[in-house]
């Protein structure tokens, strides 16, 4: 009987009603204790750009992201702005309304650069941007809810993007600047900062392929100078804050770092993907050693030696800039959502050079993984675990924050799926803790659906739905906040 309803819904059109069953693979088995430790943190997280709206209100300068969708529509699959978004900026009680609903411990969110120095500089510093994250952060504190804060979620101020952004080395200061201005006025309350979100991806996309915003064309070459100039604007603000705000302030600095897992037989070629991956920007920070990657720095400059180069395209971390880097993070934030097979490719030298041609894999997918809206999101549970593990092994079992993990959909208020995916995610965070990892967080991607970059509001992230065509935006609870809510009263997954 089953063969045959199944054979109804899934040979036809009516595909989708084929990925709501149970039967094909988002689950994880159980391994260990079936309780979270009574400390751990749960959460949601949401980013400024993808909330807020109000992109011009009470004195915000003309950020990235503004600029991008504003003038360059096509780019965007429905032609539309976070101009209002779910307008967050005005209805943050919407979304405090929903943070209590959860239950949540921690609410991760991030911090507009454009409203707090509307030119990038601190010469236009503005008291409204300010007042704005103040008012979030008070109310939080009222509700026993701890913020993690983010300093720059892909969006910069256009100026700071119109001479060069993370392209120019001055960008360190600028950054250090602006993230001085957050402790001074925020760090009274706020004791878990992330300078930056997915520097792999923003570098990649951003300063590579160049389709993202600012569409550099600079693959294998200006993205890494890119992730170069991220680690040390980062480790330069930590610098400072242990120096002048950790004694009174009594604070945690960390970055979020994207990675998938990659998945093969051989370990050692995984070992050296995940270097690639992850170990690209995490092995500055929390290897023994320091600096990049052996495997990084050697092929590289192997590679651009071949291509006629003088020097190799991997900038050269030197002995003064690795030491301030090296151990400057407190805990290591992962951004976990998928995962890929890989094999060897061995792709010719002397095509044009990039991070693909350097990494030289070849990836591939299960066709048994249930696929999200996004072309790119498949429900690998075990990935997360074997990540989790991978840095217990690679790190020194740092302490690790998952401060992203997320299923997207068509927007239903069912959301069996979102449930599976997260239950499963759940359940890997748990098996990696029983299994001596330092986990001590998890945070769902996404409070509220929101602007999804270059896909716009076609795919949804949230546990709330956002009616985005109404004047009040209202938010609904789909079915996921029931379950995540239970797991966080009871830290046991049902
Ligand atoms: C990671 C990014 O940090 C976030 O902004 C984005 O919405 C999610 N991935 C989903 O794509």
């Amino acid at each position: 009987m089953l063969l045959f309803v199944y054979l109804i819904f899934c040979s036809g059109l009516i595909v989708s009603q084929c990925r709501l069953t149970t039967e094909d693979g988002c689950n994880l088995p159980a391994k260990g204790n079936s309780k979270f430790p009574s400390n751990f943190s749960f959460g949601v997280a949401t980013a400024a750009y993808q909330i807020e709206g109000g992109w011009n209100a009470d004195g915000k300068g003309l950020s990235l992201w503004d600029d991008f969708t504003h003038n360059y529509p096509h780019m965007i699959d429905d032609k539309t702005t976070g101009d209002v978004a779910a307008d967050s900026y005005h209805r943050f009680d919407q979304d405090l309304a929903a943070l209590k609903e959860l239950k949540v411990t921690h609410y991760r969110f991030s911090i507009s650069w454009s409203r707090i120095f509307p030119n990038g500089d601190i010469s236009s510093r503005n008291q409204y941007g300010i007042d704005y994250y103040n008012n979030v952060i008070d109310k939080l504190e009222a509700n026993d809810i701890q913020p993690i804060v983010t300093m720059v979620h892909f969006d910069l101020p256009y100026e700071i993007q119109k001479i060069g952004g993370f392209a120019n080395p001055l960008f360190i200061n600028q950054f250090v600047t602006y993230a001085i201005e957050l402790f001074n006025n925020y760090g009274d309350r706020v004791k878990t900062w992330i300078t930056f979100n997915e520097p792999l991806l923003y570098c990649k996309s951003g300063y590579g392929e160049a389709n993202y915003p600012p569409q550099i064309h600079g693959a294998g070459l200006i993205d890494y100078i890119c992730v170069d100039n991220t680690l040390k604007a980062h480790a330069a603000a930590y610098r400072v804050y242990k120096s002048k705000f950790f004694n009174t302030q009594g604070g945690k600095i960390g970055i979020s770092l994207d990675s998938q897992f990659s998945i093969s037989n051989d370990t050692a070629l995984t070992h050296r993907a995940m270097q690639y991956n992850l170990g690209f920007l995490a092995h500055p920070l929390f290897s023994k050693s320091g600096g990049y990657p052996e495997v990084m720095v050697e092929e590289i400059r192997r590679n651009s030696l071949k291509e006629g180069r003088i020097t190799s395209r991997l900038p050269d971390l030197d002995g003064k800039w690795k030491h301030i880097i090296k151990g400057s993070a407190d805990f290591l934030a992962i951004n976990y959502y998928t995962s890929r097979y890989i094999s060897r490719a061995e792709k010719p030298i002397g095509e044009n050079p990039s991070f693909e041609r350097d990494y030289d894999l070849d990836e591939s997918i299960d066709p048994k993984w249930k696929r999200g809206l996004s072309r790119w999101l498949y429900c690998v549970p075990e990935g997360l675990e074997s990540i989790l593990k991978f840095i217990r092994d690679e790190y020194d079992n740092v302490e690790v924050i998952v401060t992203e993990n997320g299923w997207s959909d068509k927007g239903d208020l069912e959301d069996i799926e979102r449930i599976q995916y997260l239950k499963s995610h759940l359940q890997a965070v748990l098996n990696a803790i029983n299994d001596g990892c330092n986990v001590r967080g998890y945070m769902y991607w996404s409070l509220i659906d929101n602007f999804e970059w270059q896909r716009g509001y076609t795919v949804k992230f949230g546990l709330y739905s956002v009616n985005m065509t109404s004047p009040t935006k209202e938010r609904t609870a789909r079915n996921s906040v029931g379950y995540y809510r239970k797991v966080i009263e009871t830290h046991l997954l049902s």
